[in-house]
């Protein structure tokens, strides 16, 4: 399921990045530097740096496997000189920044005064979507809980010797006990009624209800012209999905009809910063 769920987000930022591709032409004439932020596994900096960037790459928690080097990274602490780079980049990240007011100052700050950002932030349809798609994940999610649990009590039953498969899927730390304690955590985590119909909240805002007001475009905007910058242009990005990983990489051309005619689940800010 997770292997799934990673090629299937690759997938989507694939689609992503063939839309928004014409868009970075704006930046000007290559070679350009550019910043990526939330990198993750590298997918997108890679394809970056594809199409000619000169990409630097940070994620506080860069994931693996890495498809381009993803540095060690904080977006509220930036450790590059000022007006390093003509294009600062984001995929899926600003609605995971706690203190957004000192990562548009950071960028700012590294962002060449006559340079572009590009960020992609989720809809509320994102939000909705994954509402609709709840109680299907909810479903396939105890699968993983039993599954969780089995191994759990066979660890346990076999004096945790066997414990190699579970830091696989939850974590890296290698006391049993402390794994065993984590793993059920996630098992009770994963089988609160409330899940059945309500999603969890993603990122910096509260509750996933404050997200259909918070991932408005008009709320974008604002957050952008409170921080110091002017929002030129957005792009719509060709997907309907839900956070919710069910069905990946099926009803492609549903999921294309939905965008175009009610909504993208996720969308492009282009701004540039007020001088
Ligand atoms: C939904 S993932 C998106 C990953 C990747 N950009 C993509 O499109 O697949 C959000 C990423 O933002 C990163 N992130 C969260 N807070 C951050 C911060 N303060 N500075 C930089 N990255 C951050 C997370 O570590 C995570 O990798």
């Amino acid at each position: 399921m997770r292997k799934i769920a990673i090629r299937w987000i690759d997938h989507i930022r694939q689609l992503d990045m063939d839309v928004l591709e014409g868009t970075f032409a704006l930046a000007g004439d290559l070679p350009l530097k550019l910043l990526e932020i939330g990198g993750g596994n590298g997918f997108v900096a890679s394809k970056l740096s594809g199409l000619g960037f000169n990409v630097v790459s940070i994620d506080p928690d860069p994931r693996q496997p890495s498809f381009y080097h993803v540095r060690q990274g904080d977006c509220v602490k930036l450790e590059f000189p000022d007006d390093s780079f003509d294009i600062i980049f984001s995929s899926n990240v600003l609605e995971h920044v706690e203190d957004i007011k000192t990562a548009f100052a950071e960028m700012k700050r590294v962002l060449r005064p006559e340079g572009i950002m590009i960020h992609t932030m989720p809809t509320p349809l994102n939000t909705v979507l994954t509402f609709l798609t709840q109680p299907v994940r909810y479903i396939f999610g105890l699968g993983f809980v039993f599954g969780q649990a089995y191994r759990v009590i066979k660890n346990k039953l076999r004096g945790h010797k066997n414990n190699n498969d579970l830091s696989d899927n939850l974590s890296s730390d290698s006391d049993p006990k402390k794994l065993n304690r984590q793993n059920m955590r996630e098992v009770f985590k994963h089988l609160n009624p409330l899940r059945i119909l309500i999603p969890w909240h993603h990122g910096a805002s509260p509750s996933c209800f404050t997200e259909l007001h918070d991932w408005k475009r008009t709320s974008w905007i604002e957050l952008f012209e409170s921080n110091g910058f002017a929002v030129e242009q957005t792009v719509d990005l060709p997907l309907a999905y839900s956070r919710n990983v069910v069905f990946p990489f099926c009803f492609e051309k549903l999921r294309k009809h939905i965008a175009e005619s009610i909504s993208p689940s996720c969308r492009a800010y282009i701004a540039k910063p007020e001088l």
